[in-house]
């Protein structure tokens, strides 16, 4: 069932923005925003001029660092990306003009609004970097990486599908565990100690990433895969 938007907790705009970022959301962001069908399913490669090899998904991109990173490295690869923040949708709106990255469509919006709408085996990668940790215990229960949450990614992921998940608050990064690891559908595949201290090089960091090291946190870059399906 598809959730309902007033379970979405967080912000979605900080700061007024300028008009050029006005003017790119007005005609650029419909341009590229994926559109929800009512009823059934979506097959996300069919959201690309070019049919792209896999599609990979980032649920909250924040500014969209990691995001435009991956699309520029990987221009064989269909990007959607996940993020109800206005500023930071803006962000990776200006980015996508200024490096002409043609291979990046945007929902913008509760990203399980578009989980429960994805084709199966549809997803080829999965990131979630940095969520928002809510760390109070009453509202823990808004934390993105739930039980619910990897059930609409274990049917819309391929079998062998890599979920790549980040945070720098140790209770989100145990909970991830306990919810990831104990999940039937997914194996970990990089979850130790040491190894998950460094990021491996072919990700990015992302603005919270920095954000966190400034404070001298230390964040954690854990890695699953989808279970292949009998
Ligand atoms: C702490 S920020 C991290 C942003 C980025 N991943 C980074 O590492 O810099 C978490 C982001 O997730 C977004 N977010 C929160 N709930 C979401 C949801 N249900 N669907 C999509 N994005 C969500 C927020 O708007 C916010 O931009």
């Amino acid at each position: 069932m598809a959730p309902e938007l007033r379970r979405f907790h967080g912000r979605r705009l900080a700061r007024p923005l300028t008009r050029r970022r006005k003017e790119l959301l007005e005609h650029l962001l419909p341009r590229l925003r994926v559109p929800l069908p009512e009823q059934g399913t979506l097959d996300p490669r069919a959201l690309f001029t070019a049919l792209p090899e896999e599609v990979w998904l980032e649920i909250g991109f924040g500014g969209g660092e990691h995001l435009a990173w991956q699309a520029e490295h990987h221009p064989e690869i269909g990007f959607v990306g996940c993020e109800p923040f206005v500023n930071g949708l803006a962000t990776l709106l200006t980015t996508i003009e200024e490096k002409r990255l043609s291979n990046i469509r945007i929902h913008p919006d509760d990203a399980r609004l578009l989980l429960a709408r994805l084709e199966p085996h549809s997803i080829g990668r999965c990131f979630i970097l940095f969520p928002d940790p809510w760390p109070k215990a009453r509202h823990k229960k808004r934390r993105i990486v739930s039980t619910e949450t990897l059930d609409w990614l274990a049917d819309a992921m391929r079998d062998g599908a890599e979920l790549r998940l980040a945070s720098d608050d140790a209770d989100y990064v145990q909970h991830m565990q306990d919810v990831a690891g104990t999940h039937a559908a997914f194996r970990a595949v990089r979850i130790d100690e040491a190894t998950t201290r460094t990021r491996p090089s072919d990700w990015p960091a992302t603005r919270y990433e920095e954000k966190a090291l400034a404070k001298e946190a230390s964040c954690r870059f854990l890695v699953y895969a989808r279970k292949p399906r009998n």
